[in-house]
């Protein structure tokens, strides 16, 4: 298991799902987590938890898409928990539809919570992560999605977004990277939660039968890979995209 002792983290979208999985996960390697959601009062189920494994959480409310909540999300992290070493980029919506007929207000929110939404983190941390003592540093991990790089029909806007986290990845590894700053996406395949849990019985089972290992992964399955890239044991891991998707895809 990683040992975060000592790191601060922020995790985004961090209330339910796979980034209140991540958030604990981090914590029990030892870090100190944000836990970010659109409502700080969404947070605190993740909050309790991690409180219980005896390090500090701190539940704030930010969307992701606007520039200034987001600075300002980050400035509190600082002040109150005295500085940033991993980003986890996990908050994502879906607004699912046909291209041609997709409204430009389902493209935009998709676009702009998970594209842009881990673009403003990332540039909002990056300085603080620069900065860090008594070395410079930081980890940032985003959360992409297996349709990213396949596509899938139906998600333009989505596979859009996912596809674009990922070419982000690289660019911020090679900006980065002389700052000793990491960055690596998880692209998660099919995973158990809200967002696939209302899918039909029969897409879910066409799925399975594209899925080797025969089972949706779980948010622990994807929360252990962030916990390892957010580690020293990936220390000379940057720019990377780890596909964490029971082998459906190469
Ligand atoms: P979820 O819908 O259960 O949780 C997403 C969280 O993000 C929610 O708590 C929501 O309130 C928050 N959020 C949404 N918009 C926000 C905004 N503007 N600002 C701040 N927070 C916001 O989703 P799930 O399944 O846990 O997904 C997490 C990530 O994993 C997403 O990026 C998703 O695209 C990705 N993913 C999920 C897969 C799955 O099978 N569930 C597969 C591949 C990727």
């Amino acid at each position: 298991m990683a040992n975060l002792k000592g790191k601060v983290a922020i995790v985004t979208g961090a209330a339910r799902g796979i980034g209140a999985e991540i958030a604990k996960k981090l914590a029990s390697c030892g870090a100190d987590v944000a836990v970010c959601d659109l409502k700080a009062e969404w947070c605190e189920e993740t909050v309790k938890a991690i409180e219980g494994l005896g390090v500090r959480a701190l539940g704030i409310g930010v969307n992701v898409a606007v520039t200034a909540e987001v600075d300002a999300c980050v400035k509190e992290v600082i002040e109150k928990l005295g500085r940033v070493d991993i980003m986890v980029n996990n908050a994502g919506i879906t607004k699912d539809g046909l291209l041609m007929r997709m409204s430009d207000e389902d493209w935009d929110a998709v676009l702009n919570v998970n594209l842009k939404g881990t673009f403003l983190f990332t540039r909002a941390v990056a300085r603080p992560m620069m900065k860090n003592k008594p070395e410079p540093g930081g980890a940032i991990i985003n959360i992409a999605s297996v349709v990213g790089i396949m596509g899938n029909a139906g998600q333009a806007n989505y596979t859009a977004s996912k596809g674009g986290v990922i070419a982000l990845t690289k660019t911020t590894a090679k900006e980065l990277g002389s700052r000793n700053i990491r960055c690596n996406a998880v692209a998660p395949g099919f995973i158990q939660s809200k967002m696939t849990d209302v899918l039909p019985e029969e897409v879910k089972k066409s799925y399975m039968d594209m899925i080797p290992l025969k089972r949706f992964g779980t948010a622990e399955d994807i929360a252990k890979a962030v916990a390892w890239l957010a580690g020293d044991d990936a220390a000379y891991v940057t720019g990377q995209i780890i596909s964490v998707n029971g082998g459906m895809l190469g």
